[in-house]
């Protein structure tokens, strides 16, 4: 049976919103040629990837190539040389081919990667054996990430050796191969105004598909319906995809922290656990809502709930530069702790309990995680053993959960076992504090029953 879902009109999105210009890629490889320090740097594209037999997965770019090079294409590798008078940055792509693009679709090839890509020098992805040793003469160190795409791996690595064979005749070569994940990490870490601009968008989308999710879900709809719902909103405002697979857990399941089966049948009283967030334009949002599916919680899961959006403002509220993500944990824990100290679920100190690690029961996983082209996104969370400091442009997550297994003996109230609440939001670091990018869904028990009994 089609339900009607009503009308999910996609909001047009502004000009900002639309995709990275061909500008912002620029200025991220002029940073990046800075920080090479004369060294050349090589990036392979993301392999194609097989679902099942012939069928293949739908080709998603490596994160770091993309962010350098803004190209899609597999097959494809992209070089960075500081200074070089053939030009800096080069392009290795696949060819036009008529006969080829008839059944995968169009390619920019070598013509396309300097008109469209801004290359300064473009070569047909066959010539890399050819053309790479040129740029790596009387270079001394190479910046190569292994393990990304295992036929370029051997590929560079063969071209590598030579060059080194080369070394001791010519006096100079190659000595040195570094992980060059180590300097775009820390570029993609803090975003710029254009990222933020496709990041709202993304968050934007992913809100929407919460809130018609909490406004259709009823009891005896399955699971997998309030997925595609969510994923019709996502696809329907232009999201590529989930960045991730959604969870759709409900009643119990929501207890189980990675439940994406989403094959259960919502029940009178359920609570319902929704962690989905979408990919727009190579960016990612990550949003948890939960709520119950008969539109009023039962005191019981209101009790929980209450104590779960406490400690999720608070930690919210601790985040402006110059904090930690482990500032940001611990103001997290602290409520979450006092909360179940005060339900009766742990006993003891609340300083005892932090330092036990005693609510580890109901409280499994760490409070924030990085956010951006990636859903776990990449950039150090320590420097130098220590946790490292807030600035403003960062994105995280604020996500703290409290989980009360099916079965779980310590805890007498029989109605509070099987129960799952988290509660994620995006956060943007702000020049004094922050912003909630995925503000725009209704959080407070009364604004959730409102909107899931509409
Ligand atoms: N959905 C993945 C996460 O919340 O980290
Ligand atoms: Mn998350
Ligand atoms: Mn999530």
């Amino acid at each position: 049976m089609l339900r009607d879902i009503g009308d999910i009109l996609p909001a047009k999105p502004e000009a900002s919103e639309k995709a990275l210009p061909l500008e912002e890629f620029k200025e991220r490889r002029a940073r990046f040629l800075k920080e090479l320090n004369g060294a050349v740097a090589i990036f392979p594209s993301a392999p194609v990837a097989f679902r099942s037999n012939d069928v293949e997965f739908v080709y998603r770019q490596d994160s770091d190539f993309y962010y350098l090079t803004g190209f899609p294409e597999p097959e494809s590798i992209a070089l960075f040389a500081p200074g070089h008078p053939d030009g800096e940055f080069i392009l290795f792509v696949r060819p036009r081919d008529k006969e080829r693009e008839m059944w995968t679709g169009p390619r920019a090839g070598v013509e396309g990667a300097v008109a469209e890509f801004g290359a300064a020098q473009a070569y047909q992805i066959s010539e890399l054996d050819r053309v790479l040793p040129r740029y790596l003469e009387g270079v001394a160190e190479v910046y190569y990430p292994l393990g990304i795409n295992e036929k370029f791996d051997q590929k560079v690595l063969k071209l590598l050796r030579e060059a080194q064979s080369l070394r001791e005749r010519l006096g100079e070569g190659p000595r040195a191969l570094l992980d060059p994940r180590a300097i775009v990490h820390e570029m993609r870490i803090i975003k710029s105004p254009r990222e933020l601009a496709i990041m709202r968008r993304s968050a934007a989308i992913a809100a929407e598909a919460h809130r018609v999710a909490i406004s259709k879900s009823r009891p005896g709809m399955m699971e997998w319906e309030i997925q595609a719902l969510v994923e019709y909103v996502f696809r329907v405002n232009g999201a590529s995809s989930p960045a991730y697979p959604p969870i759709v857990a409900s009643g119990p399941n929501a207890t189980i922290l990675h439940y994406i089966a989403n094959n259960r049948e919502l029940k009178p009283g359920d609570l319902l656990l929704l962690d989905a967030g979408c990919e727009y334009q190579f960016y990612a949002s990550d949003i948890t809502r939960t709520f119950p599916v008969s539109g009023r919680f039962t005191p019981c899961q209101r009790d929980l709930y209450e104590i779960v959006l406490a400690a999720q403002r608070a930690a919210i509220e601790t985040v402006r530069p110059g904090v930690t993500l482990e500032d940001v944990h611990r103001s997290a824990l602290k409520e979450l702790v006092e909360g179940m100290r005060a339900m009766g679920l742990i006993k003891g100190e609340t300083d005892e309990i932090l330092a036990s690690g005693e609510y580890k029961r109901f409280y499994m996983h760490r409070t924030s995680h990085w956010l951006g082209m990636d859903v776990h996104d990449v950039g150090r969370y320590r420097i130098r053993g220590e946790p490292r400091k807030l600035e403003p442009g960062m994105v995280l997550t604020v996500e703290p959960g409290i989980y009360i297994a099916p079965a779980e003996e310590s805890v007498a109230k029989a109605e509070l076992q099987g129960i799952g609440i988290r509660i994620e939001d995006d956060v943007l670091v702000s020049a004094d504090g922050y912003e909630v990018l995925t503000a725009a869904v209704p959080k407070t028990v009364k604004e959730l029953e409102a909107l899931a009994g509409s």
